[in-house]
């Protein structure tokens, strides 16, 4: 599918897929997205422990790189886990600006790493961050009683509604932890629906600039 690197209302960068007029994040803005969802409403659950992440889409790594820009400040070790069937390409990851936006170009080299690693191997990108990027399908994680967070990242339900069904949301369940925790930018009834029949404990929050609500799912 054709992709496009288009600039957010924050003035992040994001891919846009011009066949389903569909972006990688919100057009309000890619970055600030990412810190709502999936730091303010997941990652600041957990502060000085080692925790592991599994990323549904792992995409531009934006959201790996901002935990590991966060983690730093909440004292966590991350072992995180980036799940991928379509990688974006080195030329695509060129021009994508959040190391700039992010005022962090002091770890430009963390984020290069982070996308130019082998897959299928855990590498540490520094002392308290290990990434293992997997090229593979959603459908196919059948990993059991692993991860504290889950970010669940996949294209809306309008474009992809496979990915927010029960099966997915089953694989999720088994896949966290006691206690572990699901987050997603989506709010749909359906997709609440879904993760209720599997046996989450669904919370509705206040969205991301843009959307009026989100859903964090706890096993
Ligand atoms: C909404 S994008 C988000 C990507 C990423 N979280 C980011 O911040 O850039 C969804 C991602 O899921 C990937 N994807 C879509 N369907 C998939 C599938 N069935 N299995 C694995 N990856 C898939 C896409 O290639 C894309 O990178």
């Amino acid at each position: 599918m054709e992709r496009k690197i288009i600039i957010t209302a924050d003035g992040s960068s994001t891919i846009h897929l011009p066949e389903w007029d569909e972006q990688y994040h919100s057009k309000h803005g890619a970055i600030q997205e990412a810190k709502h969802v999936f730091i303010k409403s997941g990652l600041s659950l957990f502060s000085d422990k080692e925790i592991s992440i599994l990323e549904i889409g792992f995409g531009t790594g934006l959201n790996s790189f901002i935990t590991f820009l966060e983690a730093q400040k909440l004292n966590l070790t991350v072992d995180y886990v980036g799940i991928e069937a379509y990688p974006v390409k080195a030329e695509e990851v060129e021009k994508l600006n959040y190391v700039s936006e992010l005022k962090a170009n002091d770890f430009l080299a963390i984020f290069n790493k982070m996308h130019s690693q082998k897959w299928a191997v855990k590498s540490e990108i520094s002392s308290c961050f290990y990434l293992t990027k997997r090229k593979q399908l959603f459908n196919e994680i059948h990993d059991e009683n692993s991860f504290n967070l889950i970010y669940f990242d996949a294209f809306g339900a309008k474009f992809q509604p496979e990915l927010w069904t029960e099966s997915i949301f089953k694989l999720m369940y088994t896949a966290l932890k006691e206690e572990g925790v699901l987050v997603t930018y989506s709010a749909k009834g359906s997709v609440r629906r879904a993760m209720q029949s599997v046996g989450f404990t669904v919370e509705r929050l206040p969205g991301p600039p843009g959307k009026r609500e989100m859903l964090r799912a706890t096993k």
